[in-house]
């Protein structure tokens, strides 16, 4: 099996470290890779991902045999479907199933279409409109951007001011705005992964996206990730997959949707039960940093299983220890931040207690490494107790190095964010 991973941040380098792993590899591809993925196979460094003529073009020279698409924007793009029509197999949606993710509007209709339980919810075009609905509200809302805005399209604050001038930006962008009523709960991120016929899950994460210390700060694309959740019980899971998850893969079948690949569920657990936030079509970041070294199954086989219409017999094997990832990030994220910062010698830890995914990193043939994005690192500690993997995350963050990085110190903690 040859596969092409595709996107060059953290969740990437996780997924091409869990190929590299597996005993079906003959080799291996990233696009457009970084400093990380270079040393587990051959990067693409100089292709488009949002190219989709150049992407095919790209599978079919080095002969890969499945892509692995690790970013929303490709696949809303229709890179799925434009790989099918050259007969090259990916795990990932069509564009049609891919808005989902792309349109916030699109998917609360679905959730509405198949009774899943989900905020209540308006959607605005008009300004004027919109404006009315926030400034007569009896209760806190949150507003969002329908379509994808890198985990920058919602504002959730407690001041309507904010609410109404972020709604109205979105508006004058183009964009329709999702205002639904504000939950208080905490967050549980769930990952389906189908054949388009059956599914598996894999074990809950956790994602703090407040860039401040106790979920405080901004929205950030993920500052931290545990897996799996302590406080999530059995009965609190199981009410998540019979109202929530079974009700959408059935969801999925009947629209004429369902497809190889990923899925998303982010939800918060209220005192009213869980509601769904929203749906990815991909894995998470720093997410999949978190839940892939926990998965004991061959990659390899379980990505065949996806592809031959057989996860349902897929023997999906998890590790009983636990794993938390801290993101080391460049200062200023998530405002703008300087990129091509020299990263101090990185850690080597055993694969056993730690590891260190690259996001946007570059290698530079003197060896160096210099950082290329805002979220630069996420350093995950593993151990069979969650305070052991804990401890064993921040030694790592701890000593990856460059000018004015920072990692958020309450990762771990109960506090949702
Ligand atoms: P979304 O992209 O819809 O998942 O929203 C991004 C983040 O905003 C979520 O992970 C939550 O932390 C927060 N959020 C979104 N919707 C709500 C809501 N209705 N109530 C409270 N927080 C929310
Ligand atoms: N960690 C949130 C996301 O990947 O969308």
């Amino acid at each position: 099996m040859k596969p092409l991973v595709i996107g060059n941040g953290a969740r990437e380098h996780a997924l091409a470290w869990k190929f590299a792993r597996s005993n079906r590899i003959s080799g291996l591809f990233v696009a457009p890779g970084n400093a990380g993925t270079a040393s587990l196979g051959e990067n693409l460094e100089s292709l488009d991902i949002e190219d989709m003529e150049a992407v095919v073009r790209a599978a079919n020279d080095a002969g890969v045999d499945m892509v692995f698409i690790g970013p929303e924007v490709p696949l809303s793009l229709g890179l799925v479907d434009a790989l099918a029509e050259s007969g090259i197999p990916a795990i990932g949606p069509r564009a049609a199933a891919a808005r989902l993710e792309a349109s916030k509007e699109e998917s609360k209709r679905f959730m509405e279409a198949y009774g899943i339980p989900t905020a209540s919810h308006r959607t605005f075009t008009h300004p004027d409109e919109l404006e009315r609905h926030i400034r007569s509200a009896d209760r806190r809302l949150v507003v969002k951007k329908s379509g994808l805005a890198a985990g920058k399209g919602v504002v959730e604050s407690e001041d309507v001011e904010q609410l109404v001038s972020a709604g109205r930006a979105f508006i004058r962008e183009g964009d329709s705005v999702v205002v639904e009523a504000h939950l208080n709960g905490y967050e549980v991120s769930l990952f389906g992964i189908s054949d388009g016929r059956n599914h598996v899950l894999l074990p809950p994460c956790a994602d703090y996206k407040k860039a401040g210390v106790g979920a405080t700060g901004p929205n950030t694309g993920g500052m931290g990730a545990i897996c799996p959740v302590p406080w999530l019980t059995p009965a609190e899971l199981a009410r998540i997959v019979s109202t929530i998850v079974e009700p959408t893969y059935r969801g999925l079948t009947d629209a004429g949707l369902a497809y190889r690949g990923v899925l998303y569920f982010g939800i918060m657990v209220t005192d009213d039960g869980p509601m769904l936030l929203e749906y990815n079509v991909r894995f998470g970041d720093p997410e999949a940093q978190v839940v892939l070294p926990l998965l004991e199954s061959d990659f390899g086989n379980l990505c065949d299983a996806v592809l031959h219409d057989a996860i349902g017999e897929f023997p999906v094997r998890v590790s009983t220890a636990s794993a938390l990832g801290v993101v080391v990030a460049a200062p200023g994220y998530p405002s703008s931040y300087p990129r091509g910062l020299v990263v101090e010698p990185l850690p080597q830890p055993h694969e056993q207690d730690a590891l260190v995914f690259h996001a946007a990193t570059t290698l530079a043939p003197d060896g160096t490494i210099t950082t290329g994005g805002g979220r630069c690192f996420t350093a995950v500690g593993l151990g069979e107790e969650f305070l052991t993997a804990r401890n064993n995350a921040y030694t790592a963050a701890k000593s990856i190095s460059f000018p004015g990085s920072w990692f958020r110190p309450d990762i771990g903690g109960r506090l949702f964010g």
